[in-house]
């Protein structure tokens, strides 16, 4: 079956992308480096940032990502730990195992990669790390703090995104964001960020009546619904910053997001690509979590 493309697809096709392409890759390297010589300086004083991952069961996508997160707190210095439990695993073990990383001083990031397998009580898991642990900055604590400006570990997806808002030389203050998707782990911490940062913010999802309004009024519009290209480029507003979280894949393998890529680079100031922009910068912010836990352990402020 042939794809449908839009008129407005092919001409912007033809006439190449206008827009200012984020480089997530470069960006995700840059914050991989500064964590790496934030890292040797706490070396210097004897402390060793680490950081945990737990998998439990095989699945396959888990298998890659919980990898590549390893790779990369391995290159920046890290103690880098892996807990692979089997798909048998029971509530109370891993209820277990949390604890006792909970009880270790070396540990001081807990990731618990998701989903876990059926039958395990996921909201239970990530209730039980201690928040001074929460790598991923998705317990209930940290959740509360973003939500009234504590400081604490944020969740990797939105903060990242933040940072490549300011390499793409981006200030909220003053804009109008529209971030569609409304999950846990992106949309709804991504809409607290860009409040924070001053930004005028909607949250569009699968009830919305006119998205294509809503886009169409967007400065800063973050893409978070995992629907391949279900904004059309013609909607988005001329000069817009377009995040694209989306990763989805299509039959024979090539991956694309949730943004018309090709004809909203034709309108937007700048656009970050699928794959390249936010996937790398996931990865990178996880460091920095881990790198700031270890600080706030060893290194109380005073
Ligand atoms: N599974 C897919 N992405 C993530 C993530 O960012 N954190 C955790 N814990 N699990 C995931």
């Amino acid at each position: 079956m042939h794809p449908v493309v839009t008129a407005a697809a092919r001409l912007a096709i033809l006439r190449g992308p206008m827009a200012q392409i984020i480089d997530g890759k470069a960006v995700a390297a840059q914050v991989r480096s500064e964590v790496a010589k934030a890292a040797r300086e706490l070396a210097g004083r004897g402390i060793v940032p680490g950081l945990t991952v737990v998998r439990v069961g095989d699945d396959p996508a888990s298998a890659v990502y919980v990898r590549g997160k390893r790779k990369d707190s391995e290159e920046v210095g890290f103690r880098s730990v892996e807990h692979h439990l089997g798909v048998t695993t029971t509530q109370i073990e891993l209820m277990e195992l949390v604890a006792q990383l909970n009880a270790d001083p070396a540990v001081h990031g807990i990731l618990v990669q998701l989903p876990l397998p059926k039958g395990l009580d996921e909201r239970a898991v990530l209730e039980a790390i201690d928040p001074r642990k929460d790598a991923d900055g998705f317990h209930p604590y940290n959740v509360g703090a973003l939500s009234i400006g504590i400081p604490g570990p944020r969740p990797c997806t939105p903060a990242g995104i933040m940072r490549l808002l300011k390499t793409a030389g981006c200030d909220p203050r003053g804009k109008r964001a529209l971030v569609i998707g409304r999950s846990n782990i992106v949309g709804k911490p991504m809409a607290m960020m860009l409040l924070e940062a001053h930004a005028t913010v909607t949250v569009a999802h699968s009830r919305t009546t006119d998205l294509p309004a809503e886009v169409g009024r967007a400065d800063i519009l973050v893409a978070a619904i995992g629907k391949t290209e279900l904004v059309k480029g013609t909607w988005v507003k001329e000069g817009a910053v377009v995040i694209d979280v989306g990763m989805n894949r299509l039959q024979g393998g090539k991956l694309v997001g949730d943004v018309e890529y090709a004809a909203a680079a034709q309108r937007a100031r700048a656009i970050t690509p699928v794959p390249g922009g936010v996937g790398p910068m996931t990865r990178a912010m996880l460091l920095v979590n881990t790198l700031e836990l270890a600080r706030a352990a060893h290194l109380p402020a005073t």
